[in-house]
């Protein structure tokens, strides 16, 4: 479904990503995993054409996809959430959801159909998947860490992708809204049959929905494969794992 081909971003005369390869086969729950500053976000950022990488190649479903801006990407399938939350704090839960669905849907321009009547259905139904139907009237800002993370969820699903990437989600999160944020995650990526590629800090997060791990440090891929082979890996435990005991 995703394919990197030793792809490389250099800022000056650092390299952020420095060859990473994979390939993301379809309907899989990848983790990338490594400390601060190993690349992830802007591994993801390439792969979403947020920024242009400075050497290889993203392929989706066997198509080249390098340095295409973001909109287009989107439109093909790539969905994500950003690290930092990123939502209209004064518009309503549902209208943030909708505004979504309008984006996606162009509607925009549409401007002689009453925008609050559009996509109302689409909006109730993905706001229930989310389980956030009860604070659709509420201003997004006055919610909890937690949920404002899951608005950002169901903005992303709004464009309906097959693939999801997901930067830190459960990112200060309580123990209990991580807990809730990866049943939630799990059961839709279940339910859409989404490929999903996700970055995460919390390791009991990553070894509960992950199928195979990708360790970065110092933009480069120290380990790929299972849970088990990663988390046995001699060198991830040195430089990352055992960082954190
Ligand atoms: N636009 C930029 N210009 C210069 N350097 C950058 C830029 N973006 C990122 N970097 C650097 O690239 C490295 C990787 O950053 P990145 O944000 O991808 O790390 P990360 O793995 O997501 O870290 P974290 O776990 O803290 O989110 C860091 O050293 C960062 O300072
Ligand atoms: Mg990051």
């Amino acid at each position: 479904m995703l394919e990197l081909r030793d792809l490389h971003k250099r800022f000056g005369g650092f390299s952020a990503v420095a060859g990473v390869s994979l390939e993301l086969p379809k309907g899989s729950i990848m983790a990338i995993i490594g400390p601060n500053g190993a690349g992830k976000s802007t591994l993801f950022n390439l792969i979403t054409g947020h920024i242009p990488p400075s050497a290889g190649q993203v392929l989706l479903a066997g198509r080249d996809i390098t340095g295409a801006p973001p909109y287009e990407i989107c439109r093909l399938g790539v969905g994500r959430s950003f690290q930092r939350t990123n939502i209209f704090p004064h518009l309503s839960v549902f209208e943030c959801i909708q505004a979504a669905l309008i984006a996606h849907h162009r509607m925009g321009r549409n401007f002689w159909r009453r925008s609050e009547t559009l996509y109302r259905t689409e909006t109730l139904a993905l706001l229930r998947s989310l389980g956030l139907a009860d604070k659709a009237d509420s201003p997004a800002g006055a919610l909890s860490h937690g949920n404002q993370k899951q608005i950002e969820l169901g903005i992303a699903l709004a464009s309906d992708p097959e693939i999801l990437l997901l930067d830190e989600p459960t990112a200060g999160m309580s123990a209990v809204e991580t807990h809730e944020t990866i049943d939630l995650i799990a059961r839709i990526a279940r339910e859409r049959r989404l490929t999903l590629l996700f970055t995460e800090h919390d390791m009991e997060v990553v070894f509960s929905i992950a199928q195979s791990i990708g360790v970065l440090h110092q933009g480069r891929l120290i380990a790929l494969g299972a849970p088990e082979a990663v988390r046995a890996d001699p060198e991830v435990r040195r430089v990352y794992l055992g960082e954190r005991e």
